[in-house]
């Protein structure tokens, strides 16, 4: 296990928003002796944080603490498809209200370019702002959970240094240091796109090797003795609020400044897979048009 310093011990951290990432953040620092406290909206996921011993106590304001680690969700409750950065923004006010001077708040969310930049301005800078986009798998969290190399990204540079004593010293994450919080917010939105894409092509292929009478399977592992290429399984369709959502991110941004785009074809790949899967008949590209726009 990593040892915490002294000085840590003594100071307050508050998770903000306790689902998958929240809990599994606030489950690692309690596991490293550190005081623990969190908030959220859901009553179900404090008395799960509060139950299992991961949490000390649920907040009851946001005064007093050292660090704020915002865990929230970024995805409209509505459709997990698309973005939305409310919430988030709301707990930037209570912080900017309630929270203490020159605290640290680490945004660990998922969030598209510029969030930070606004974040610190609702927070008018006097508590310091990071962005360390959190990459937790859950089906290897030992390897891929909390503790493991992160991009961070301040507002500032005092910011940033605050980052690199807590992130970096306090919890023990191996850390890829950034000077500007817009390159780590367009890293993990990319990195989404970038396996979105991936998966798509397999997507493709499958669809390419069924309507033409071959085995996909025989086919990939053919492909995939080349020292260079790995091309991934083909399963249900791209799902979970993450890859679909980032990826969403990543294309608002590229609209106005590309006029064509493989993360907008991988994502239209992944609609016609999924009338492929289901066995509809096939599509025209209007009706295919509407239903890309779901997401
Ligand atoms: N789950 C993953 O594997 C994973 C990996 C990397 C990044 N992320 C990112 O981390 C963020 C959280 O993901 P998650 O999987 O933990 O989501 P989740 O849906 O499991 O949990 C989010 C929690 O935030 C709470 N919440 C929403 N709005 C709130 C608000 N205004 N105030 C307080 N609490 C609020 C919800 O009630 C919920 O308990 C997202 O941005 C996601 O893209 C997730």
């Amino acid at each position: 296990m990593h040892h915490t310093n002294g000085n840590s011990k003594n100071e307050r951290i508050l998770v903000i928003g306790l689902g998958q990432i929240g809990y599994s953040n606030a489950e690692y620092m309690t596991s490293l002796g550190l005081h623990v406290d969190g908030f959220d909206i859901s009553e179900k996921a404090i008395h799960r944080a509060l139950r299992s011993g991961v949490i000390e106590n649920a907040a009851k304001d946001f005064s007093n603490y050292d660090y704020y680690i915002i865990c929230v969700s970024t995805h409209n409750p509505d459709d997990m498809f698309i973005p939305h950065l409310d919430g988030l923004f709301d707990v930037a006010s209570r912080i900017s209200r309630e929270g203490k001077t020159g605290a640290l708040v680490g945004i660990d969310s998922t969030i598209t370019r510029g969030t930070t930049h606004k974040i610190a301005a609702i927070l008018r800078h006097r508590l310091h702002v990071v962005h360390v986009p959190h990459r937790f798998y859950s089906k290897e969290r030992q390897d891929h959970g909390v503790r493991q190399t992160r991009v961070a990204g301040g507002f500032d540079a005092c910011c940033l240094e605050k980052a690199g004593h807590f992130y970096g010293e306090v919890l023990g994450i191996p850390l890829h240091q950034v000077r500007s919080a817009e390159i780590a917010e367009l890293c993990k939105i990319v990195e989404n796109s970038y396996r979105f894409m991936e998966i798509a092509f397999a997507e493709e292929l499958k669809i390419f090797c069924d309507r033409s009478g071959l085995d996909f399977n025989m086919l990939k592992e053919a492909i995939n003795t080349k020292w260079n290429v790995k091309i991934l399984d083909a399963k249900d369709g791209i799902g979970g609020h993450c890859l679909p959502k980032d990826s969403q991110m990543f294309l608002n941004l590229e609209r106005s400044l590309l006029s064509t785009s493989i993360i907008d074809a991988a994502k239209k790949v992944d609609s016609e897979y999924r009338l492929h899967l289901s066995n509809l008949p096939s599509i025209s590209p209007v009706q295919l048009e509407t239903d890309v726009n779901v997401h």
